[in-house]
């Protein structure tokens, strides 16, 4: 632990170091669920984000799936947007200089359906001012390989990694697909590729069925399960992440609140994505923020930082025998 003694009158320090990227305090708005950040302009005050995160871009753009692409859920919502996104070189052209004028760090989200496409926005992404970081969207199907997921396979998931990172001029971070058996043996795979961190956790994979018309809700059949349903899945896979990398991990799933965040940050996580909130609550980014200096300054410590991989598990020692037991690794 950083030292806890802040001073009568001194503001907590909510900065976080991703790697070599400082952020101004852990928030950050998760993919596809803030748009390309102007959309939100009015309703919060874009500058108090530590980061943005823009809608996942591909090469070309993609119109997305046709309706009905999302449902709501108990305690959260079924999206199968497509990834609906202006691609990557209208982005540059149409979105970067807005994003670049907010000076807060922008992340940008990419996808493909081959290496080559990965590859190929990257380098396409490099030099463009504004740009701080990548986050690399490995969720998707790889084409070529018959549409398993890149995010499924740890050489899959290692070969994308090392694609990007090969062509990027800025921190990458890998977004971790949560629809796997064991999600450590993906993280260690992509921080062996060179990721220079982790993302956790995309939607879990879901359906909906209408009772009245025997029809799946869902246009595409299956989508993305995200928000509060899926917080204590997130809050498990980014705990086990965080124990066996050492690169900042980012805790995303179900956060509402302040006390959701500084879950995720005692759980091992070094920042944290709001996604599914945002529609809730345009402003929730900025809540969290808030609550989160809040608390530091309740708790008295002079950095946010002292409360990261902080879960006590001391008392847990008698139980953690058993091999199903992750504390007893
Ligand atoms: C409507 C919608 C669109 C999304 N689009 C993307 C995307 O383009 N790229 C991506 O990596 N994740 C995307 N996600 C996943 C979110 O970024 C996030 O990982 C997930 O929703 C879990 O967080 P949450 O429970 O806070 O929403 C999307 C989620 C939603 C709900």
């Amino acid at each position: 632990m950083e030292n806890v003694s802040l001073q009568e009158g001194q503001v907590p320090d909510l900065r976080v170091n991703i790697g070599s990227l400082e952020l101004a305090n852990p928030v950050m708005t998760a993919s596809g669920t803030f748009g390309y950040a102007r959309e939100f302009e009015n309703l919060m005050n874009l500058h108090r984000l530590g980061a943005v995160i823009v809608k996942g871009i591909s090469l070309h753009p993609r119109a997305g799936n046709p309706p009905q692409r999302i449902m709501e859920t108990a305690c959260g919502m079924l999206n199968a947007i497509g990834l609906q996104n202006v691609g990557v070189d209208r982005f540059i052209t149409e979105k970067m200089n807005y994003l670049a004028g907010l000076n807060i760090p922008v992340i940008v989200n990419i996808l493909g359906d081959s290496l080559a496409e990965y590859e190929e926005i990257t380098k396409r992404l490099a030099g463009v001012p504004g740009v701080a970081g990548i986050e690399v969207n490995i969720s998707c199907p790889n084409v070529k390989k018959g549409g398993v997921a890149f995010g499924t396979d740890p050489a899959m998931a290692a070969a994308v990694t090392a694609a990007v990172k090969n062509k990027a001029d800025v921190p990458v971070m890998v977004k971790l697909s949560p629809n796997v058996t064991d999600i450590t043996l993906i993280a260690r795979a992509v921080e062996q590729a060179g990721a220079d961190s982790i993302s956790l956790i995309n939607t879990l994979i879901g359906m909906g069925i209408d009772l009245k018309t025997r029809r799946p809700v869902l246009a595409n059949v299956i989508g993305g399960l995200s928000g509060p349903a899926i917080k204590p899945v997130a809050l498990r896979m980014v705990f086990e992440v965080a124990r066996v990398v050492s690169i900042p991990v980012i805790g995303i799933g179900g956060i509402e609140s302040a006390e959701d965040a500084l879950e995720f940050m005692l759980a091992g996580a070094t920042a944290v994505q709001i996604g599914t909130a945002n529609f809730v609550n345009p402003r929730a980014s900025e809540d969290v923020v808030d609550g989160i200096s809040a608390y530091a300054a309740n708790e008295k410590l002079t950095s946010i930082r002292s409360i990261i991989g902080g879960l006590r598990l001391d008392s847990l020692k008698d139980h953690a025998t058993s091999s199903h037991n992750p504390v007893a690794k």
